[in-house]
Parts: C-alpha cells; structure tokens; sequence
C-alpha cells in the first residue's frame, strides 16, 4: 500500500538578519494508515516549522511533500481536504457553546445541516461529551477543551491528522482522554502525526518515532529497533543517547 504522506527533502531555511537559520535541514519519511507516528526532538529541533510544513502552512525552501499522492505545494486546496493539524495553542470562541462552535466549523468545511449534525451527534457521543454540549466553551476544563479542539479538527473526516504537541497543558487524566481519542482515530484507519516532549506517554501510545535534530531526522523505527539501535531500555533513553551525540 502507498504511503499516505511522502516527505522527501524538506529543508525550510529562515532567513534572518545576519544568517540562515536552517530549522529544517532535509528531512524524509513515510507515514502509513492506521499508525500514530512520534515526532520527538528537543526545544528549536524543528518539529513545529515541520508539522506546519505538512499543514500547508509554511512553504518549504525544497524538497517535496505528498498528501494521499498529492503534492500540497501544487494543491493546498486539495490537501487540505485530507488533512487537519491542531497546532499548540488554538483559541477556541469562548463565548460560544460546544456544539455552537462545531456546527460553525462545520459549515466551514461546507457540510450540510443533516449531515452535520450527524457528524456533531457521533463525535460528541464517540468521545463521550455530549453531556457538555451545550455549555459554554468558557465553563471547559483545559482537557475538555483540548477534546473539542480535536473534534473539531476532525469533523471534515481527514486522513491525515497532524498535532503539535497536543498534550503539553494537559494533567495525566486529560492527557489520556486524548490518547484514547487518537487510538480511536488509529482504529478508523487515520494517519496521525504527532509531536511530543514526553516519552513515557509517547513510548505507550505511538507506533513508529522520528527523533529530530537540529532539523534532521537522527534516528526513526519502532520501540524494538529504536531500542536496540541505541542499545537502550527505553524510549527516553534512546532519545537521550541520540540527541547528545
Ligand atoms: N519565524 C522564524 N524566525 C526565525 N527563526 C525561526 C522561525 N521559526 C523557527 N525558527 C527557528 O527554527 C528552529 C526550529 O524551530 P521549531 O519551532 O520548529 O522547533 P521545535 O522543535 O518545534 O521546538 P519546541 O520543542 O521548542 O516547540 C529554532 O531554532 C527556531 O528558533
Ligand atoms: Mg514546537
């Protein structure tokens, strides 16, 4: 089966006053259906300048990303329909209530009344927040709100879902609510790709991890191999081997 994401190349060099930062210095891998991939890396490796690079959202200086075979610098309208990335800090309307915010998305996406509620009804059901759906968005606990945020990443059913460190404001028990959301996602055949600074949860719920460095990916595989490539008992441990080297 193809990969569903191709990045093959990807530098993004920043120019600023007195020299080129390069925050991406050629990266490429693959990504199949039904996996959760970890992009692990420390402060300024890069993670964010690629996640937004497979959104669509930055421009990359080369190389190529494919989308479900389409190249998103040639097509951002089209990948953008098999795509949806959560950055780190969305403003949700707070003033609104839940399920005023995701009927708003949704038509958005251009989904039609029946169909959107359908699709509101399931999600909120699915992820078991009905109860809070007409509560105002400001009333949310921070993992509540986390969850809505997913959803309404989601609504437009995209196969590829992209998060930039979903997790980092979140206590133990929310932060699971949302790892059980993406093995849920994991179950429907989605793609996701998600960025992590904590490798206990990262260890537990992705399949394969790309450690970045200094914008190159240094190290990638499962648990197994990435383990026994670094001769370590853990994720932590051969994150750590990897980086300081
Ligand atoms: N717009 C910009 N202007 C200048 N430098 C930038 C810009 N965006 C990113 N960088 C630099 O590129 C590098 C990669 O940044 P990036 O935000 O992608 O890292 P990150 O892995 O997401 O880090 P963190 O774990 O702290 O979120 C850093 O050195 C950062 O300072
Ligand atoms: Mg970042």
């Amino acid at each position: 089966m193809p990969h569903i994401v191709q990045v093959s190349s990807v530098q993004k060099h920043i120019k600023t006053k007195n020299k080129i930062i390069k925050a991406v210095d050629s990266v490429s891998f693959a990504c199949e259906k039904g996996k959760i991939f970890g992009l692990l890396g420390p402060n300024g490796a890069g993670k964010t300048t690629l996640l937004r690079m497979l959104a669509t959202l930055l421009k990359p200086t080369s190389g190529q990303i494919l989308v479900n075979g389409i190249d998103i610098a040639q097509q951002p309208i089209e990948a953008k329909k098999t795509l949806s990335y959560m950055s780190e800090e969305t403003k949700l309307y707070e003033k609104l209530t839940v399920k005023e915010l995701l009927s708003f998305i949704g038509s958005l996406y251009g989904l039609k009344n029946a169909v959107l509620q359908d699709r509101i009804d399931f999600y909120l059901n699915e992820f078991e927040i009905t109860e809070f759906q007409n509560m105002a968005i400001s009333r949310l606990s921070s993992g509540m709100k986390q969850k809505l945020n997913l959803i309404r990443c989601i609504l437009h059913e995209p196969e590829v879902v992209i998060l930039d460190e979903p997790t980092s404001n979140l206590d133990v028990v929310a932060s699971q609510l949302i790892f059980e959301m993406l093995k849920q996602l994991k179950q429907r055949n989605k793609c996701i790709i998600i960025s992590s600074h904590n490798m206990l949860q990262a260890q537990k719920l992705c399949d394969t991890f790309f450690i970045i460095n200094k914008g190159r990916v240094v190290q990638q595989g499962d648990l197994k191999e990435i383990t026994s490539k670094t001769d370590s008992a853990d994720l932590e441990e051969a994150f750590l081997k990897t980086v300081r080297e």
